[in-house]
C-alpha cells in the first residue's frame, strides 16, 4: 500500500495529519492534569503504557490532549488493525447505533449477528461445517472454548503451554502462565488445567518442531493422560509470552495427535488474528485446521467483540441455553466487526502485514549488527519481536528493554514489552500506517538503542 492509499482511508477524521509532532514534553501539562485526578479515580491495578491521555487516533497515529502526534507500533495491543475510526467501521456503527444497541441476542436476535458468524465460517482455517458463537471479551471466548470442548468430549482437563496468555479471568487466568503480573495473589485457580513445554527454539535450542511437539505429548499423557484431555489450547504464535514463534512442525504434530486422540485443538488467535501475521490467521501459514479457534482483538476495529469459531458438531454439542451472555455479540460490535472485515478485504491487509513485516525485520537486522543485546529478531507479518539479552549469553536484560521503550515513548513512538522475562520489545503497527511514519519510527527505535544499547 503507498502513502496515499493510506491517506484516502479517513480514519480518526479526515483531516487527522499522518505525522509524529510532539508539541510538549512527553506527558504535556493537560495529561499530568488528568493522571492526577486518574490517581483520585482508578483503581491503581490498572495500569498504562504510556502516560498521555488520547483525544483522537487513526492511521498509523495516536494524538493526546496535549496536541502531541504520536507513532502507534502497538495498536492497542493488536486491536485496531484496520486503524482507528476505520471509515467503514464509522459508517456501519454510525448506521447502527441509530438503528437499535441492544436487545440481547438470546431474547429478541437481529442478522447482524448471523452475518458476523458467517463471515467468521468463511474466513477461518479449513472448509468444513462451522458454527460460530459471540462474546464480548477475548478471555470470555477463550472460556467458551473449554466449556464447548467439555461439553463435546465428556473429559475435564485443559492443557496449557509455558509462556501462555489467555486472560485474566478465573479460567484464564489458571492457563495463563506467567504469575506477575497476571495471577499474582489473585488464586486459587480453577482445577484441571495443567501446562506442557512450548517450542521456543531461542531458548530450548530444539528447531525441530516435531521434536518439540513429541516432548510436550509425552508429558501430557503421563501427568494428564490423553483420555482425560477435554482440549489442548495454544496461540499459534505467542503474544504476551514473547512473540515466540514455535518451530515448524509443532503445531501440526499437536494437532494431529489431537485428532487421534480425541481431544480438541484449540487456536487461541485472538493477538494473531484478523491479517496480522500475514495470513487472515496465523494456523494458515502451516495449513493447520483447528478444531476451535477464538478469535477477539482485530475483529471489530476497536469495538468489544469476541468469539469462538469451529466445527459444527463440537460447536453445537452446548445444550440450547448452555452458551451466550447479555451483551454477547452486541449488534454495534456486529456492525463494526463487518466494517472492519470489509476493509481487510478491500485493502488486502494480509499483504499490507506482509510487506510491513519486510520491512521492519530488515531494519531490525540492521540494528543487530551494530547492538549486540538484540538476542533475536522473530514474528511473522507485522507482528514482530526483538528479544532482548545481556550481550554474548542468552540471558534476558529486561532492564535494557524497559530503557528501549521508555526512550521511545519519550520521541513520541508507542511500543509495548512483553515476555516471561520482561524483555522482549514488540511491533504491531496498525496495518493501514503509511510508510513514511514505519520508516520514522523504526529510526526513533534504532536512536532509543543508541542512547541507550
Ligand atoms: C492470545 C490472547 N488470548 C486472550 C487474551 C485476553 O484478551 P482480553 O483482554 O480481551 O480478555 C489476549 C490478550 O492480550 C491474548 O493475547
Amino acid at each position: 500500500m503507498t502513502d496515499s492509499t493510506a491517506a484516502s482511508q479517513p480514519s480518526g477524521g479526515p483531516e487527522l495529519a499522518q505525522e509524529r509532532r510532539l508539541t510538549t514534553a512527553i506527558p504535556g501539562p493537560r495529561s499530568q492534569e488528568v493522571a492526577a485526578r486518574r490517581g483520585a479515580a482508578v483503581a491503581r491495578g490498572i495500569g498504562s503504557t504510556m502516560p498521555v491521555f488520547v483525544e483522537r487516533a487513526g492511521g498509523g497515529v495516536v494524538v493526546d490532549i496535549d496536541g502531541n502526534s504520536l507513532i502507534d507500533f502497538g495498536s492497542g495491543i493488536a486491536v485496531v488493525n484496520v486503524g482507528n475510526s476505520a471509515e467503514a467501521v464509522v459508517a456501519r456503527v454510525q448506521e447502527q447505533v441509530a438503528r437499535f444497541t441492544h436487545t440481547c441476542f438470546m431474547v429478541t436476535p437481529y442478522e447482524v449477528y448471523v452475518d458476523v458468524c458467517e463471515a467468521l465460517n468463511r474466513l477461518t482455517p479449513g472448509d468444513h461445517e462451522k458454527r460460530s458463537a459471540l462474546f464480548n471479551s477475548a478471555a470470555e471466548a477463550v472460556e467458551n472454548a473449554v466449556k464447548i470442548a467439555r461439553a463435546y468430549t465428556g473429559r475435564q482437563a485443559v492443557v496449557a503451554f509455558d509462556h501462555g496468555y489467555h486472560g485474566r479471568t478465573n479460567l484464564t487466568m489458571a492457563l495463563t502462565a506467567k504469575n506477575m503480573p497476571y495471577k499474582h495473589s489473585f488464586g486459587p485457580f480453577s482445577p484441571e488445567v495443567y501446562r506442557a513445554p512450548m517450542s521456543y527454539p531461542f531458548r530450548d535450542g530444539e528447531v525441530d518442531g516435531a521434536a518439540a511437539a513429541k516432548r510436550a505429548i509425552d508429558l501430557i499423557e503421563k501427568q494428564v493422560g490423553a483420555d482425560n484431555l477435554a482440549c489442548l489450547v495454544i496461540e499459534p504464535i505467542q503474544g504476551e509470552g514473547g512473540f515466540v514463534v514455535p518451530a515448524p512442525g509443532f503445531l501440526p504434530a499437536l494437532a494431529e495427535w489431537c485428532r487421534r486422540t480425541g481431544a480438541v485443538f484449540v487456536a487461541d488467535e485472538i493477538q494473531t488474528g484478523f491479517c496480522r501475521t500475514g495470513d487472515w490467521f496465523a494456523c494458515d501459514n502451516e495449513g493447520v485446521v483447528p478444531d476451535l479457534i477464538t478469535t477477539a482483538k482485530g475483529i471489530a476495529g476497536g469495538l468489544p467483540l469476541a468469539a469462538v469459531t469451529g466445527r459444527a458438531e463440537i460447536m453445537d454439542a452446548p445444550h440450547v441455553g448452555g452458551l451466550g451472555g447479555t451483551y454477547g455479540g452486541n449488534p454495534v460490535a456486529c456492525a463494526a466487526a463487518l466494517g472492519a472485515i470489509e476493509t481487510m478485504e478491500s485493502l488486502d491487509l494480509p499483504a499490507r502485514a506482509r510487506s510491513i513485516g519486510d520491512t521492519m525485520t530488515a531494519r531490525l537486522r540492521e540494528m543487530a549488527e551494530r547492538y549486540d543485546v538484540i538476542g533475536e529478531i522473530r514474528g511473522r507479518g507485522a507482528m514482530i519481536a526483538v528479544e532482548l539479552v545481556r550481550p554474548g549469553t542468552r540471558e534476558p536484560d529486561a532492564a535494557i528493554a524497559g530503557a528501549v521503550a521508555k526512550a521511545c515513548h519519550a520521541e513520541g513512538l508507542i511500543v509495548l514489552t512483553c515476555g516471561t522475562y520482561g524483555n522482549v520489545l514488540r511491533f504491531l503497527p496498525p496495518l493501514v500506517m503509511p510508510d513514511h511514519l514505519l520508516e520514522e519510527g523504526l529510526t526513533i527505535l534504532d536512536k532509543a538503542f543508541a542512547a541507550t544499547a
